[in-house]
């Protein structure tokens, strides 16, 4: 692409999705991304926000555009299997959150009030693979979950598809704006576009006018055991992980939560840890083949919200990054917010909450 209309820096869902919709909306769109590990390869790939209130903060704003995210998802997850010619393992069947103890059963009854509650009988009855110890549970209808790695492909191929174009192989290391905008590469090559769209998840610094703390990463290490024959058979949260079949055969079991750490090791002990969390749920677990470990760095930020609108003082650059536990989940209405501020160079009531404006405004820090 010789000269793109909106350059996106970034190649994690949110970035990926962004030029996808932006290509089929009739906008040039060029998706630059060093082509590394990004949060995307690390998540699990659920769309389960009727349990990651209390963890993730952001209000009601954040709940509200959750809800609207997945139902997002819904109406475009077929068309961005048939447009990326990847099957990216959506299922909306639902997330079932399981009390292990009476401490647990407590935590979660404040997160669940939009959930069909279950006793242990139906829980069971749900997951007969369950640990028969668990107390009580809660039914998320219309939860569910991605394979993230399949919907970065998909949407890689999609873009293309829809005649956008993705390049892989350095990162934007800077933004000129002014009269006209450019991303600066790694190897100081400059690209043109008339808008930016900043969607570097976690790594700020030197990119656009907001503090570069403005996002930060909280590390999360996750593994994957094969599937036996009495595993989950949809998403099941517990108090201490959560455990994700796959259609590939994957039974992915998450996450730890680590500030401060921007290394990508993981910690022998808290695997150990998650590992003993999922096989106390599911014990038959105990001995399944590990198959992958790995860590992954959340994009954070102070208040829980991401950031997502204008840029304060640098017309024609807009920020969508900081998603923090949930960018799966929240890529296609983000996407619908960048589609919609590139159109019309306003944003909707919908993302007034996410303004990248409130870290210079209110001086959220
Ligand atoms: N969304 C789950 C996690 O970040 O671990």
């Amino acid at each position: 692409m010789r000269h793109a209309d909106v350059i996106i820096a970034g190649g994690g869902v949110i970035g990926l999705f962004c030029g996808w919709m932006l290509a089929r909306s009739g906008v040039r769109a060029l998706v630059v991304d060093s082509g590394g590990p990004a949060a995307t390869n690390a998540a699990a790939g659920m769309l389960a926000p009727s349990f990651e209130r209390s963890l993730h903060g952001g209000g009601d704003a954040l709940a509200a555009f959750s809800a609207q995210s997945l139902q997002r998802w819904k109406e475009i997850a077929p068309l961005l299997r048939e447009s990326g010619g990847v099957d990216i393992d959506f299922d909306d069947s639902g997330v079932l959150c399981v009390a292990m103890d009476d401490t647990e059963a407590a935590i979660f009854q404040a997160d669940a009030d939009k959930c069909d509650p279950l006793d242990r009988a139906q829980v069971l009855d749900l997951e007969p693979a369950l640990s028969s110890s668990a107390r009580c549970g809660w039914m998320a209808r219309g939860n569910g979950q991605v394979d993230p790695r399949r919907v970065r492909l998909a949407l890689r191929r999609a873009i293309g598809a829809a005649g956008g174009a993705v390049r892989l192989g350095r990162r934007v290391n800077s933004i000129e704006s002014g009269k006209a905008h450019a991303v600066v590469l790694e190897n100081g090559e400059r690209l043109h576009a008339e808008q930016i769209v900043i969607a570097t998840g976690a790594r700020l610094g030197g990119l656009g006018d907001l503090p570069a703390d403005a996002t930060f990463p909280i590390k999360g290490e996750a593994l994957a055991v094969a599937r036996s024959g009495a595993a989950p058979t949809r998403v099941v949260i517990t108090g201490k992980a959560y455990l994700c079949p796959k259609a590939d055969g994957r039974v992915v079991v998450g996450a730890t939560e680590i500030a401060g750490d921007r290394s990508l090791n993981v910690d022998e002990r808290r695997l150990r840890d998650l590992r003993a969390a999922a096989e106390a749920a599911f014990p038959a677990l105990d001995g399944a083949e590990e198959i992958e470990r790995w860590a992954g760095l959340r994009p954070a930020t102070k208040d829980g919200a991401p950031i997502i609108g204008p840029a304060p003082s640098s017309p024609g650059v807009l920020y969508a990054l900081g998603h923090y536990r949930n960018g799966i989940l929240l890529a296609p209405a983000t996407a619908d917010a960048i589609v919609a501020l590139v159109a019309t160079g306003r944003a909707g009531s919908d993302i007034a909450a996410f303004s990248p404006a409130r870290f210079n405004e209110l001086g959220v820090s």
